[in-house]
């Protein structure tokens, strides 16, 4: 039956009445906050195209976390930033790597913080490509075990969950492999599983300085328009052992989403990326949108489509202007 017996005005009359039948609401615990850590002492960086976003030694970084925490988030995603690169990304997988410090501080200092770590080449390579390269292209099988090696120092180091962003064909069942093998059957995979080639990364590839040096990640990640194939992407990778799966970029991809919520039982998180960050962040300063208000409608949304949990930089904002309110 329609109008006038039904006016769906009714139920929109006042913020208390809207509060009664809000299908969906962001709160810090959906949240988790990407972080950068660097070498060095007593470091603060501001990354220019990510206001707000910062390189942290290790020593800064766990006074970032333990605010984060005192803020309510339950959890951090570490990407590291060495002191050098190499063909085979060697620092990646060094047990005295950036990351692997980083974390054994954070666990130390905050331990009830979920310690999430990025698992990935691209940073710690001089190519700036996920893997190893043979004949110009990415080596998908002599990529697994340094990605897994890589997982497993993370691991030894404390973290929590591992979280491959490679897109290697494997790498999955490799790292749980590898991890169960060595007596870390705990540690979780958080697969970057339906991860696009996506401009939206333009930012993070100057945050985490991992442009790739010729060619682009085309053979390795997915093309934007795939929408059936993510759903194989994130059904391989829950067959091979990942725990929670991911799609990522979040915003222009909240399709897949959906899709993969109504497909899958498993905890899927939603990676808000760099560039739908600045761009928020761009148009703010300048005056064109409401910041808090834009960034929450997006959160928003992002967990309407069906995202369990959401990595995104506006995490310590949005808690902080919860606490606010
Ligand atoms: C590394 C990695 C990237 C991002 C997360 N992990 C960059 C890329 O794949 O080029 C992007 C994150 C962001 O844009 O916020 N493979």
């Amino acid at each position: 039956m329609g109008y006038p017996v039904n006016r769906m005005r009714r139920l929109r009359r006042s913020e208390n009445l809207r509060k009664m039948v809000r299908e969906v609401n962001v709160t810090v615990d959906d949240l988790i906050c990407p972080l950068f850590v660097t070498h060095g002492l007593d470091v603060k960086l501001q990354v220019p195209s990510m206001p707000g976003v910062f390189h942290y030694s290790v020593d800064a970084l766990v006074k970032e976390a333990r605010e984060l925490n005192d803020l309510g988030i339950p959890a951090v995603l570490l990407f590291g930033l060495p002191s050098g690169k190499d063909d085979f990304g060697t620092e990646a997988y060094s047990p005295d790597g950036i990351v692997q410090r980083a974390v054994r501080a954070l666990k130390k200092a905050v331990p009830e913080l979920v310690v999430i770590t990025d698992v990935c080449l691209c940073e710690y390579t001089s190519h700036g490509h996920c893997g190893v390269i043979r004949n110009g292209d990415v080596s998908n099988d002599e990529t697994l075990e340094l990605i897994a090696r890589t997982a497993l120092t993370h691991a030894q180091a404390g973290a929590d969950v591992v979280a491959p962003s490679d897109m290697m064909d494997g790498r999955v069942l490799a790292i749980r492999d590898t991890l169960d093998e060595n007596g870390f059957p705990d540690v979780a995979i958080m697969s970057y599983s339906a991860k696009f080639a996506s401009a939206f990364y333009g930012p993070f590839r100057e945050a985490a300085g991992c442009a790739p040096q010729f060619g682009d990640r085309a053979s390795y990640q997915m093309d934007p328009p795939n929408r059936r194939e993510a759903m194989r992407e994130i059904a391989l990778d829950i067959e091979e052992g990942a725990d929670v799966v991911m799609v990522k970029p979040a915003l222009a991809y909240l399709d897949i989403v959906s899709d993969a919520r109504a497909a899958f039982d498993v905890p899927i998180a939603a990676y808000s990326v760099s560039g739908e960050y600045s761009m928020v962040k761009a148009a703010a300063e300048r005056g064109f949108i409401d910041e808090c208000r834009v960034a929450t409608e997006m959160l928003t949304c992002i967990k309407r489509a069906g995202a369990d949990m959401i990595i995104t930089y506006f995490a310590r904002d949005f808690a902080t202007w919860q606490a606010e309110v």
